[in-house]
Formats: C-alpha cells, sequence, structure tokens
C-alpha cells in the first residue's frame, strides 16, 4: 500500500525475492512513476552484470500496478503498509484493508515510530497485525526491524521474520515503543548534535566529518537530516519529545528551516545547499 519511495523500493525487493507483489497507489500517476523506477533499478542492474535479462523479466512479471484495492487484495498473504506518516491516515487504511483483504492475511506497517498497538486496534485482527521497519533505499540496507504489540501472535512473527530472511534480509525484533530502537537511537544522536552545534562548540561541517571519520558513519547527523527532509525529522523529533521529554526536542535552527520552507535535499536547501531545485 503506497507506490512512493518506500513503497517503490520494498514492491522490487519483494518481486526479487520470487513473490508476486502488487502495488496499490491512490492515484495512476504516482503507480506509473513506481513502476518506471524499478524497470530502470532492474535495467541497471542488467547493465552492471548483477542479473540476466531473463531475470529481470521474471521480476517484472511478477509485479503488477493498481488503484483498485479489490484486485491488489485478491489473494494477498502479507500486505504492507507504506502511506504517508500519519497516524489517522493509517489508521484508515488498516480498516479499510481489515474490510476487504482475506482473514488470514497479516499486516505490516512500514511507520518508523508510530504505534502498532493502534494501528492494530483499528482492526479485528490485532493478532496479525506488525511492524516491518525498512530503511531507504530498500534494495540496499539490509535490516528489517520487526516490531511486536502484546497481541501480536508468535505465527506472525515467525512468518515475518522467514519472509524478511527470504528476501535477503536480516531482522532485529523490537517492543512497540515510540520509535522503536533505531528512530529512538538515531534521533538522540541528532538531538545532541543539534545541541553541540547551537552551544557553538562546533560548525555542522565538522560535526559532520567528526561522525563520518571518528565513527564510520556512511554520512553526519546533518547530511542525513537533509536527506530525509527536514519536516520527516523534525516531526519525529516532536513524537519522540512528547513520550521522552525534552531531550529529543528539535533545535532552534531546525525550527527556523522548517518554518522558511527549507526542508533539505528536496527543495534545495536545508543544513546544506543544494544549487536551485
Ligand atoms: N522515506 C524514508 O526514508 C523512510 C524510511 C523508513 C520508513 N519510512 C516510512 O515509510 C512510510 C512511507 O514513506 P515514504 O517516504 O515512502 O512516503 P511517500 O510520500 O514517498 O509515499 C507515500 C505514498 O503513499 C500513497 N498513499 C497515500 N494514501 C494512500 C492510500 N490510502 N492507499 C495507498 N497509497 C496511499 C501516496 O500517494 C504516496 O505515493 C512512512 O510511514 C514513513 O515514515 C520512510
Amino acid at each position: 500500500m503506497g507506490a512512493g519511495l518506500m513503497g517503490t523500493g520494498i514492491a522490487q525487493v519483494v518481486a526479487m525475492g520470487g513473490y508476486p507483489v502488487s502495488v496499490r497507489d491512490i492515484a495512476a500517476d504516482f503507480l506509473d512513476k513506481s513502476k518506471t523506477k524499478i524497470e530502470k533499478k532492474l535495467r541497471e542492474l542488467v547493465d552492471k552484470g548483477k542479473l540476466s535479462e531473463q531475470d529481470a523479466k521474471n521480476i517484472s512479471s511478477r509485479l503488477t500496478f493498481t488503484e483498485d484495492l479489490k484486485i491488489a487484495l485478491a489473494d494477498a498473504d502479507f500486505i504492507i503498509e507504506a502511506v504517508p506518516e500519519n497516524l489517522e491516515l493509517k489508521r484508515k487504511v488498516f480498516s479499510e484493508l481489515d474490510k476487504m483483504a482475506k482473514p488470514s492475511a497479516i499486516f505490516a506497517s512500514n511507520t518508523s515510530e508510530l504505534s502498532i498497538g493502534s494501528l492494530a486496534s483499528s482492526t479485528r485482527r490485532p493478532k496479525q497485525v506488525i511492524g516491518t521497519h525498512w530503511f531507504f533505499p530498500s534494495q540496499v540496507m539490509k535490516l528489517i526491524e520487526v516490531i511486536v504489540t502484546p497481541e501480536t501472535s508468535h505465527e506472525t512473527l515467525e512468518t515475518t521474520v522467514v519472509f524478511c530472511k527470504k528476501m535477503g534480509k536480516e531482522t532485529v525484533v523490537c517492543q512497540d515503543a515510540q520509535g522503536f530502537i533505531t528512530s529512538r537511537a538515531i534521533s538522540a544522536l541528532i538531538a545532541e548534535c543539534m545541541r553541540i552545534y547551537e552551544e557553538g562548540i562546533a560548525s555542522i561541517e565538522d560535526i559532520d566529518k567528526a561522525m563520518r571519520l571518528g565513527f564510520n558513519h556512511p554520512i553526519g547527523p546533518f547530511q542525513l537530516i537533509d536527506m530525509s527532509g527536514l519536516d520527516v525529522v523534525y516531526h519525529a523529533l516532536e513524537g519522540l519529545t512528547k513520550v521522552y521529554g525534552d531531550r529529543f526536542k528539535p533545535g532552534q535552527k531546525m525550527a527556523e528551516l522548517v518554518d522558511t520552507g527549507n526542508l533539505g535535499q528536496k527543495t534545495g536547501k536545508g543544513f546544506y545547499h543544494y544549487g536551485s531545485k
């Protein structure tokens, strides 16, 4: 569900894992873009000699793109939701899915931090609701963070872990608490680095450099925020602040950038400049 940045990558990985996949979005335009993106990625793999022409064809043939929820859900065993990070929207999607998906189907949310329990409570199948938090780019990143609620059944967890492994991914299992492991840990680093900058201790460039060269992080926290979108990170920090207190509070500089529409790479400016967009 959702053919955006994450849904597209996830659909590609699942199809490459040998499973038939139905990709559903609310508009044909998003589906066309998603299909084109996957075809391009498969072509790149063929050109690099990492995939045969025949395998690429087989993967493409396992993918269907549709706006029609009924068609998308027909016979779906495992439904991955990757619609925007908005609890009310996700609850609505889960409730709709619950009415139309087959009774045995498992629902997995790709939320980065929202309550899986809250999503489960919008269905009549809380035992079959779980979190599968993928990372961007899904084709490359090894981890899927699996989130269970007190109601998630053992069978649902087991099926999910086996499914992830069959797609070549590694899993970690985590209880349903705001931010799980990864979003909570990276947000703590981001919030602290923001304070280091705002206290005038070091520049953005040097903080990023310190994290890259000192800890072998592939990119620094400010580069990561620019890549993810300042609005997205700001929203996540606010959510964590509500639950865990001020240690996650987004800094003043970030608030200013968000207020002025400087959201990172996607707008051409965030903590760094990216030329005109
Ligand atoms: N972007 C990331 O790096 C990242 C990483 C991990 C997890 N996530 C999470 O993944 C989810 C999706 O994020 P994204 O970055 O792919 O968002 P996105 O905005 O790129 O894509 C969301 C897609 O969902 C579609 N959509 C909206 N309502 C829908 C509905 N009712 N049914 C089907 N499709 C619908 C939209 O049209 C859009 O194409 C969010 O929960 C986000 O927090 C994002």
